[in-house]
């Protein structure tokens, strides 16, 4: 039998895309769409606001009152969360307690303690031993965690595509000793969400960097890493899409073939991550190869006289930054099949 999934906050850009994966996944049913109790969307059905969604899924978004939450568990084992962190924070132990697995788009459960909630995102977190509980939802390097997790802090779209591009160098011993990688990264627009602001205004968008030395992201990918970094984000003047370039100085005499081969052992057999350099070498990962699919696409090139590697990752921000992500950890969580991810 299906497992009954609910979205709060599914019209949204992430909430339209699981809506869309939900659907069609043979062994998912969606059981509920929600938004804010006083939103304007309420009532309306959701492809009319995402006609891509037009003929694929029939929803209509019901308001959520606050006083509500604990009922969307008792029509969905499965709660996505695609809201902003503090309502994420609020609604997640609610649903957890009301007996609902609980996957959360947001930040709110991605670090363990709660210094950077009252650091970076504006709230003193209430809840540590949920912190303590919840699962990084970096599928490719927590699939044991994943699968006996009651709540599932799936990695954000930056970390992702950077968490990717680095963890294998880490894992196998290869980046210099207290060597700081620089991540330069850019993303669409859609990376801010569906509400309209004057940042992300057609006529603002240009091609620039932006929360220089001060992005959430910074520390995520840090702490998942457990080195520093400096990750300096760009606003791209395209929908969907981030390409992240990174150089790192490797450990004196590094070759390139350690390199590749900490690649292949950290993603041969994850059909999510594609290696540019076993697939297609000599091209580079793009946006256009990765917008609307569910892959991470990964290429390097070593310079062994200098001692460093430049390593580019592409993702689509709303899948396999958010989205696909999600529907990946649920597969794993409840041993489902890839599907809709590959080859469906
Ligand atoms: N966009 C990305 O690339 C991306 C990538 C990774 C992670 N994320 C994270 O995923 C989450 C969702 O991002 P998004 O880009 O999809 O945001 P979004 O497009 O702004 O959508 C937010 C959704 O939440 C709803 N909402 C707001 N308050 C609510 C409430 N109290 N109860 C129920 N629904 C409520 C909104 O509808 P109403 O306001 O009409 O109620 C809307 O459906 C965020 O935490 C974001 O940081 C986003």
């Amino acid at each position: 039998m299906a497992l009954t999934c609910a979205i709060i906050g599914a019209s949204g850009y992430t909430g339209a895309e699981l809506a869309a994966m939900i659907t069609r996944h043979p062994q998912l049913q969606l059981a509920g769409l929600y938004v804010s109790a006083g939103s304007s969307d309420a009532g309306k059905a959701l492809a009319s606001l995402h006609r891509t969604l037009l003929g694929v899924v029939d929803g209509v978004l019901e308001p959520l009152a606050d006083d509500a939450v604990e009922q969307v568990a008792s029509r969905a084992q499965i709660v996505f969360l695609a809201t902003e962190h503090k309502i994420s924070h609020d609604y997640a132990p609610r649903l957890l307690a009301a007996g609902a697995t609980v996957f959360d788009l947001s930040a709110a459960f991605r670090f363990n303690d709660a210094a950077p909630y009252s650091a970076h995102y504006g709230f003193d977190h209430q809840f540590p031993e949920l912190l303590n509980e919840a699962v990084y939802g970096l599928a490719e390097w927590n699939a044991d965690a994943i699968k006996g997790a009651r709540l599932i802090a799936v990695a954000g779209c930056y970390p992702t595509a950077s968490l990717l591009a680095l963890k294998p160098l880490e894992a196998a011993g290869l980046i210099a000793p207290g060597f700081v990688p620089a991540i330069n990264a850019v993303s669409g627009v859609s990376g801010a969400g569906r509400k309209a602001t004057l940042t992300n205004s057609f006529c603002e968008v240009s091609y620039n960097p932006y929360g220089v030395l001060a992005h959430r992201h910074q520390p995520e990918i840090a702490r998942h890493l457990g080195r520093p970094v400096v990750f300096t984000p760009h606003l791209g003047n395209f929908p969907r899409g981030i390409v992240a370039t990174i150089a790192v100085q490797l450990v004196a005499g590094t070759t390139a073939a350690q390199v590749d081969a900490a690649y292949a052992a950290a993603y041969t057999g994850k059909s999510c991550v594609r290696l540019y350099n076993q697939r297609c070498p000599g091209s580079w990962p793009s946006i256009n190869a990765v917008v609307k699919t569910p892959f991470c696409d990964l290429g390097w090139k070593v310079d062994e006289a200098l001692g460093h590697v430049v390593v580019v990752s592409a993702i689509d921000n709303l899948l396999k930054g958010a989205s696909s992500q999600a529907i990946q950890c649920v597969n794993m969580r409840f041993g489902l099949t890839d599907f809709p991810l590959v080859g469906g």
